[in-house]
């Protein structure tokens, strides 16, 4: 089978932990060339994946004639910079979220991509779970008839730390809403078929002493008529957290635990419930959860293979790069709600 070469644009940090080695088990995906900051450590990750060539700058990688295409998984406050040289480059891009730090500059990478006629991605891994793709079968059916109402919740434990990049605004564009709730706004809008038109938002930084948000809720309204929640917290201690994902609809519900992830995996549970008329003792007790077998495999695997098929065969982009764009739309007006306390159309 043909494969894409690959080169990767800061290879230190989740490539190393799990794209790259979601790469090696791609099919149709070669990893060529490795970047890291300096030459030691670029090195040493091209030694771990066996890959051909280290570097220590992007212009060297994106000058290596092999490489077709780069994932970038550099600190945000580099994407900007990346994407636009890959792009003149002639090289097809995966990018990691959030592409970049305002709604122009993502405008401009979008827009910079489809000028040079490459193709370009972005790293909302989750739309691969089995269980979301599960999901999306099952809403597009109509299984639980019309979806009003979903709510997701993506945490974790980040305290202070010294230098690092996600904790100042600058740097990263904003806390646990741009880094973390970003993939379940993705998912509720790839999910239901729906963009979100107006945001409600309470952002905080409660717990922590940095620049961004340690706390956010954002309230949304569907283009479909229904409503939305994301919560996203840096301040709840990782194994307290359910990573609860629900959808409901008007004829039943999609209730996850632990699918919003960096593995494949979870609980999820499908109710179908065809209500035949108002029981004024809302009994619940009726409905089974359906047994709804999955094969979990690799995300990371999965967003390489896809990217590189389209590569190859000119199939559609399952992650778009303009869908980041679009939830950077969200996240901008949920930061610019939360600050003035007023609804902000997106
Ligand atoms: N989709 C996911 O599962 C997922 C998970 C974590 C992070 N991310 C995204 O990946 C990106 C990186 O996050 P991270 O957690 O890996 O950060 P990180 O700090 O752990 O790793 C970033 C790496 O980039 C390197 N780097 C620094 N400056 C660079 C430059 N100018 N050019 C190239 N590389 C440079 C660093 O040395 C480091 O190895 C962010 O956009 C983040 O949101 C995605």
């Amino acid at each position: 089978m043909k494969k894409v070469k690959w080169g990767v644009l800061g290879a230190g940090g989740i490539a190393d932990r799990r794209t790259i080695p979601g790469m090696m088990l791609a099919k149709n995906a070669e990893l060529v060339a490795v970047m890291e900051i300096n030459m030691e450590f670029a090195e040493r990750i091209r030694a771990k994946y066996n890959a051909k060539r280290a570097y220590d700058n992007t212009d060297a990688l994106l000058a290596d004639p092999e490489v077709e295409a780069v994932y970038i998984a550099s600190p945000v406050i580099y994407h900007k910079e990346q994407v636009l040289k890959a792009a003149k480059a002639g090289k097809h891009i995966l990018c990691e979220k959030p592409i970049a730090l305002s709604v122009p500059a993502c405008e401009e990478l979008v827009e910079a991509c489809n000028e040079a006629g490459v193709l370009s991605a972005t790293g909302f891994m989750m739309r691969y779970h089995a269980y979301h793709q599960k999901m999306k079968e099952f809403i597009s059916e109509g299984k639980i008839g019309d979806v009003v109402f979903c709510r997701g919740q993506f945490s974790c434990w980040y305290p202070d730390m010294e230098g690092a990049w996600r904790q100042n605004k600058k740097l990263s564009g904003g806390g646990a809403l741009i880094d973390m709730g970003v993939h379940a706004i993705d998912l509720i809008q790839y999910l239901t078929d729906s963009k979100v038109t107006k945001v409600a938002a309470l952002n905080d930084t409660k717990t922590f002493q940095y620049s961004v948000d340690d706390s956010s809720c954002v309230l949304m309204k569907l283009s479909n008529g229904a409503t939305a929640h994301v919560d996203s917290n840096f301040n709840i201690p990782d194994a307290a957290s359910l990573s609860l994902f629900e959808i409901y609809g008007t004829k039943g519900s999609i209730i996850a635990e632990g699918t919003l992830s960096q593995e494949e995996g979870g609980k999820v549970r499908f109710m179908v419930s065809d209500v035949a008329g108002y029981d004024a003792n809302q009994n619940r007790n009726q409905v089974k959860p359906l047994d709804v077998p999955v094969t979990f495999g690799n995300m990371y695997t999965k967003e390489i293979e896809s990217f590189s098929n389209s590569i190859l065969t000119g199939a559609p982009i399952q992650v778009p790069m303009s869908d980041a764009l679009y939830v950077q739309r969200i996240v901008t007006a949920a930061y610019e709600s939360g600050e003035k306390e007023i609804f902000v159309e997106v």
